[in-house]
């Protein structure tokens, strides 16, 4: 029998990423290590009530929460409702995936959570790490999947990938390649942090 996964995922925007990893995973088996798993994606949550990833989450028939942080006073608040919404579902892990906000200690310390970052993280943490990383000069660039902790893009790294920067690539070019690496890791780093749970 497979080991059955179920899984969340956190977005803000686009929802790209959230997008390969429900086609990646959702009501598949997948044999990692010579495992069985059996994902199931239970459901998204969205912060943003304009963000291009509802519809994307809505077009491949998952359930998408909106919760706009706005509509709360503070972020110990916003992150309690998170938080039970999340309860709700009863998942193994929350996967965020472009999800602009940064996270209490307690919600944090109830869930297993995973990010992905497009940088090679300690390198350019924070919202701007395409550009800090276009604009660096590193001849070696990439993207780190790391757990998640209170500390902005600082908990402790499952994978990273990297590649060598073409100085004549566009800004545009350049974030092409990080994507594109970011579709190829995430579902990786996923396999890895559930192999590992
Ligand atoms: C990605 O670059 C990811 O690394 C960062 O936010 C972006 C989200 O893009 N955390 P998308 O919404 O998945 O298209």
């Amino acid at each position: 029998m497979p080991r059955k996964i179920k899984i969340a995922i956190l977005f803000s925007g686009n929802g790209s990423n959230m997008q390969n990893i429900i086609e990646t995973f959702h009501q598949k088996k997948i044999i990692y290590e010579n495992k069985e798993y059996f994902f199931e994606i239970k459901g998204c949550i969205c912060n943003q009530k304009d963000a291009f990833g509802i519809t994307r989450a809505r077009n491949l028939e998952i359930p998408c929460l909106l919760l706009p942080h706005q509509d709360f006073t503070d972020r110990i608040s916003f992150d309690l409702a998170l938080e039970k919404e999340i309860k709700k579902m009863d998942v193994d892990l929350v996967v965020l995936a472009g999800f602009m906000r940064i996270l209490s200690k307690k919600f944090c310390d109830s869930f297993k959570i995973i990010n992905i970052h497009p940088s090679l993280l300690p390198k350019y943490k924070g919202a701007n790490a395409i550009v800090e990383s276009f604009e660096s000069g590193d001849e070696e660039v990439g993207v780190s999947v790391h757990w998640v902790n209170e500390e902005l893009d600082g908990g402790a790294i499952i994978l990273q990938k990297s590649f060598l920067r073409i100085p004549e690539d566009s800004l545009e070019v350049f974030s092409q390649k990080i994507h594109a690496l970011e579709y190829e890791i995430y579902p990786e780093a996923i396999k890895k942090a559930i192999a590992s749970l």
